[in-house]
């Protein structure tokens, strides 16, 4: 894989996979890496892994894989938080939280989908509710739709910085999968 080097101050993308414990090492404020696509058979299978944020800055996102799927991690600025928070329930085609941890009818607020007093980190899972693509967003440079979160250029389905789908044919919000913070900086995904 290509290791390019990138201005530091900019978002960054990485993907990592593989290992129970995962710790995104301060290199991703030097150069961003693609370690591995494919996670073997041994890593699809893994539970649970940990991720150490400490290293991505606000506005960076990473790309982690968890069971064979990849999850969106990024930190948003307060504009991007605060756009989430005053989205209108009635704007947003699908109503549900869509997290993991909640019951279907958990409301699509913003609070529903981020953990308290960490409402900066979005988890999710990166898989277009849709036809499965996995939707832009997370490398520098890419479109991140109308609503400035991802987008899926498949069939052009725009989700918001809230991973909630709010234009095109995908019909339900970004999944959020079941994490913790275990430590301050650190989540447990699975
Ligand atoms: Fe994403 Fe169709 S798979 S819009």
């Amino acid at each position: 894989m290509a290791i390019e080097a990138e201005e530091p101050n900019r978002r960054d993308f990485l993907i990592v996979a593989g290992n129970a414990f995962i710790a995104v090492g301060a290199a991703v404020t030097l150069w961003p890496f693609v370690a591995q696509m494919n996670p073997d058979a041994g890593a699809q299978a893994l539970a649970s892994v940990e991720i150490d944020l400490s290293p991505v800055q606000q506005g960076q996102a990473i790309t982690v894989m968890w069971r064979g799927k990849p999850i969106f991690i990024r930190n948003r600025t307060p504009e991007e938080i605060k756009e989430a928070e005053d989205t209108s329930l009635s704007d947003l085609p699908d109503g549900s939280a869509r997290n993991d941890l909640l019951p279907e009818s958990a409301p699509a607020l913003d609070s529903n989908r981020v953990k308290e007093g960490k409402t900066n980190w979005m988890v999710l899972v990166g898989i277009c509710t849709h036809l499965g693509c996995i939707p832009k967003g997370q490398a520098i440079g890419d479109s991140k739709g109308d609503y400035g979160g991802w987008f899926c250029p498949c069939h052009g389905s725009h989700y918001d910085t809230s991973g909630r789908i709010r234009k095109g044919p995908a019909p339900r919000n970004l999944e959020v999968p079941p994490y913790e913070f275990v430590s301050d900086t650190k989540i447990k995904i699975g």
